[in-house]
């Protein structure tokens, strides 16, 4: 097994585990002395390029993106999220799953979805690719308004035994978004693999956030978002006085000129 893995599963029901999604090297580079998982998101298209969906996002990009975020991963576990319409059947699934891990070096893919791509994930198992799964708000099949997961009992029974059949087929964790307190719990309870949460509770083994969203890059008013810093502020003051120098003719002096 993945040591790095071995890690993240020896953690549960000890210490929290600290995810948070990289998509460059800089910012991988200052995350892995913190991190216990680097994720490469389909968030990506969102966040960086502004797109309605992360369907738009395609294999080429998250493998560039993946490439990138690789330089600055030295002992956090990397997962590459598998984008939509790259997994619609087992050997597609194996074929991507395989260049992505091919080209950047990824410990584990992760796929959203349960019941409805268990064949696939046990394919890809078998082929021994390291999957993490994801379940509760799937943002490549979701539509319409965004609401939590589990208010309803039916829609609570399948999320638990969604969860017990990802862990039965191998998958070493699993994202849960925006699943409602008292479920979380259950399920993480339930569960020997991990449970990584971004709005489902603190009742998780660990947590995950769009790094852009908690250092205050990418603004949003998602209610489980906390900005822990306004990087904004402080782009914007180096970029003023760049601006200011330059006007003045203070930059660049002797020292920075040949
Ligand atoms: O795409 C992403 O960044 C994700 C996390 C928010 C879990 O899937």
């Amino acid at each position: 097994m993945n040591l790095k893995i071995k890690k993240i599963l020896n953690k549960k029901n000890k210490t929290k585990i600290i995810c948070l999604t990289s998509y460059s090297k800089n910012i991988s580079e200052i995350l892995d002395k913190y991190t216990d998982i680097i994720l490469v998101g389909d968030s990506l298209g969102s966040v960086l390029y502004s797109f309605d969906t992360t369907k738009k996002v395609d294999l080429n990009m998250i493998i560039e993106h993946s490439k990138s975020v690789r330089l600055g991963v030295k002992k956090s576990l990397m997962v590459v999220d598998m984008p939509f319409n790259t997994y619609r059947n087992k050997n597609e699934a194996l074929r991507n799953a395989k260049k992505i891990i091919k080209y950047t070096k990824a410990d584990a893919v992760k796929l959203e979805g349960g019941n409805r791509i268990i064949d696939i994930i046990k394919f890809l198992r078998k082929n021994k690719i390291n999957v993490m799964g994801h379940l509760g708000i799937l943002p490549q099949s979701h539509r319409g308004k965004f609401r939590y997961k589990g208010k309803t009992s039916k829609e609570r029974e399948n999320l638990l035994a969604d969860a017990l059949l990802l862990q039965k087929n191998g998958v070493f964790s699993i994202v849960l978004e925006c699943i409602e307190t008292s479920l979380a719990k259950e399920i993480t309870k339930a569960l020997k693999i991990p449970t990584i949460g971004i709005g489902s509770s603190v009742n998780c083994d660990g947590q995950v956030l769009v790094t852009d969203d908690l250092i205050g890059l990418n603004l949003t008013s998602i209610k489980f978002v906390k900005s822990f810093y306004d990087i904004r502020k402080h782009i914007d003051l180096a970029v003023r006085k760049f601006k200011d120098e330059v006007k003045k003719r203070k930059y660049p002096s002797t020292k920075f000129s040949y």
